[in-house]
């Protein structure tokens, strides 16, 4: 019997909406597989812990969660909390102090899904964005408050270590799952210290896989190639803030965040990774049960592969496209009037289809 300890943050809104969902899914695997067990804690980490405690998490947060293999988190935000609190206290720590530096998110046609985009061809790359520095870090100030002069500086932060890190887990992913062609996101006409250094450490990088092929965009011509041709993408590498805003571009080009998962990755394993939907807390559509809870059960899927189970990862996928081609039960994001239980009772249900099936072609073939 192999256990897995994973720490679940449900978080805010239709985070804790979605979780449910895909907890439910988790346990369908549990009861089917004879060797796969979850030991899961769950941490009411939200705006409603920081309006109770005054913090996002509690001071050992980081020391608690780091004895976990693994972190599903839902989504965070509360118009009674201030943004950058939420995001500041709980997930970029744990991005940055778990050194998930790795921000993985697939943009994929899916079956019954009608891409606004895609012309009849299947839209299937990857989204590598740069999760532990660059634009998004925490380096700056401001003065003068309130008055004329008042002045803010936010500094990028690109080192050649970052830089050649992310570069390196796009091309090994590219190597691993046959795909020819890396795309870098770029500004170095405009941005030209910290985009140059960027631009050089991928080249120098891509060196070492001769097999692969460079291109180059600058970010401004590549989100008008997103929309004209997604199909033509493979593996994209990004800086933080490209890659961030690439990515719900991606999600908006296949079907909708609704369907957008995403994993941050520590590769060496050092830390524990996190496992989390593309989309936040949606504040004008939680509490009503209408969320779609695909973007956070794909999710969970990421963590089972990065977790080395990708036989069982594959089977949730299964179970998701299944439930899309069929088009029996949709949320209203992707055209339907379903709610969230029943988009997650949908999954679960075809996910025992794949072990029923199984047990029924045994019996058959002893039969014979
Ligand atoms: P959002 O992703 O929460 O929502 C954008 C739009 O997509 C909304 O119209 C929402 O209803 C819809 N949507 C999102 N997920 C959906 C789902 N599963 N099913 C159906 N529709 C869905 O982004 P927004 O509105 O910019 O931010 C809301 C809050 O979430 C803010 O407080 C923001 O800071 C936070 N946020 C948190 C993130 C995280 O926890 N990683 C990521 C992005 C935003
Ligand atoms: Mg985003």
């Amino acid at each position: 019997m192999t256990e897995y300890n994973i720490a679940v943050i449900p978080g805010d809104g239709i985070g804790i909406e979605v979780m449910k969902e895909a907890l439910k899914v988790l346990s369908v695997l549990e009861a089917k597989e004879p060797d796969f067990d979850l030991r899961v804690e769950n941490f009411p980490w939200s705006s409603d812990y920081y309006l109770e405690h005054g913090r996002m998490m509690p001071e050992d947060g980081l020391e608690v969660l780091q004895k976990f293999q693994a972190i599903l988190f839902g989504a965070i935000g509360d118009a009674r909390v201030p943004d950058d609190v939420t995001v500041w206290e709980l997930i970029m720590p744990i991005r940055k102090q778990f050194q998930q530096y790795v921000n993985f998110r697939p943009v994929k046609s899916l079956p019954g899904i009608e891409s606004p985009l895609s012309k009849g061809e299947d839209i299937d790359f990857v989204i590598f964005r740069e999760n532990s520095e660059g634009e998004y870090s925490n380096s700056g100030g401001r003065m003068f408050d309130s008055q004329l002069t008042e002045l803010s500086l936010q500094n990028t932060i690109m080192t050649r270590a970052g830089i050649e890190r992310i570069t390196k887990a796009a091309c090994e992913y590219a190597v691993k799952n046959d795909r020819k062609k890396i795309t870098s996101a770029t500004k170095s006409n405009a941005i030209i210290f910290s985009m140059k250094l960027w631009d050089e450490h991928v080249k120098r990088t891509l060196l070492e896989y001769p097999d692969l092929q460079l291109e180059s965009y600058y970010i401004d011509a590549l989100v008008a190639y997103f929309v004209q041709r997604p199909q033509t993408f493979e593996v994209v590498v990004a800086s933080n803030l490209f890659g961030d805003i690439l990515s719900d571009l991606g999600s908006g080009i296949v079907g909708g965040l609704g369907l957008s998962p995403s994993a941050n990755i520590n590769p060496e394993k050092d830390f524990p990774s996190m496992f989390e939907p593309v989309h936040g807390s949606a504040p004008d559509i939680a509490g009503k049960s209408i969320a779609n809870p695909i973007a956070q059960i794909w999710s969970a899927a990421l963590m089972l592969d990065h977790l080395g189970r990708e036989d069982l990862s594959k089977k949730i996928v299964k179970a998701i496209e299944e439930v899309l081609l069929e088009g029996k039960v949709r949320t209203a994001d992707i055209g339907g009037s379903a709610t969230t239980e029943l988009m997650g009772l949908a999954i679960v249900e075809k996910l025992k289809e794949q072990y029923v099936t199984k047990k029924v072609g045994t019996e058959i073939h002893g039969v014979k």
